[in-house]
């Protein structure tokens, strides 16, 4: 047991979220987790794979929380503060976590950890995938690890940390609703007014970034207007890449 989490590891998986899934379509109770040290056929967001060998977190929490499905979307939020504290526990006190709409962890600039929240029933299961070790070698984007920016090691200290804030955070969520969740988040992401960019279905939208919605779309200033996204991935208006 982690506080409030069952803990059930594997050394190799095809996707802890796939397991985590199966589990909770069986009824597993709130609390269910899924580790592993490597997975084959680890998922990222917008059906993208996630690079998983071994050296790195991939982790899946399963949780029943007696909230409306409609507000499941919000424990995204919720899981970024935990992985960002996570983050910043594991590195140099001088090196910070910073989030990026809707759900990436970077650390200068560079993503260190990618959240896929899916819904199985009325069970809500959130894969963290967190790069200790090991960085893709050829994404789209920039990325990172904890031991690259000479942080602690240790897959093991990373999950106890990251289930430990995961349960904070949740308890926050569950007390106050999303204001608090939204504050929080908001005071690590990009700063009000920061030039971004957009790649959303209708293509990309160049704008400042002008904060959250009280349901956690994100709000882009544009020549237009302001404009509610509620998919898409953001960039720093200066990165043709994006992250
Ligand atoms: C993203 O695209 O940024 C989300 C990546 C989520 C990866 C994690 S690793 C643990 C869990 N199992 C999966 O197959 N995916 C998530």
């Amino acid at each position: 047991m982690n506080g409030q989490f069952t803990v059930w590891h594997h050394e190799t998986i095809g996707s802890t979220n796939d397991e985590a899934r199966r589990l909770a379509l069986e009824g597993a109770p709130h609390g269910t987790a899924v580790h592993a040290d490597e997975q084959t056929a680890g998922r990222g967001r917008l059906a993208h794979s996630w690079f998983s060998p071994p050296g790195n977190l991939y982790i899946s929490v399963l949780l029943r929380t007696g909230q409306p499905v409609s507000r499941a979307a919000e424990l995204s939020f919720v899981a970024a503060l935990a992985v960002a504290d996570t983050v910043d526990m594991l590195l140099p006190r001088q090196t910070r976590a910073m989030l990026k709409w809707p759900n990436d962890v970077l650390v200068n600039g560079a993503k260190i950890a990618g959240i896929l929240l899916e819904q199985a029933d009325d069970a809500t299961v959130i894969g963290i995938g967190l790069n200790v070790l090991e960085a893709p070698p050829n994404a789209a984007y920039k990325t990172t690890t904890i031991v690259s920016n000479a942080g602690i090691a240790s897959v093991d200290s990373a999950r106890d940390i990251l289930l430990e804030r995961l349960e904070h955070h949740l308890a926050v969520w569950q007390a106050g609703g999303f204001a608090p969740v939204r504050q929080n988040w908001l005071a690590r992401s990009y700063p009000p007014g920061a030039a971004i960019r957009v790649n959303s279905a209708q293509g990309p939208i160049a704008g400042q970034f002008a904060g959250l919605s009280d349901d956690g779309a994100l709000l882009l200033d544009t020549q237009q207007g302001q404009i509610r996204i509620v998919a898409g991935d953001v960039a720093p208006a200066s990165d043709q890449a994006g992250v």
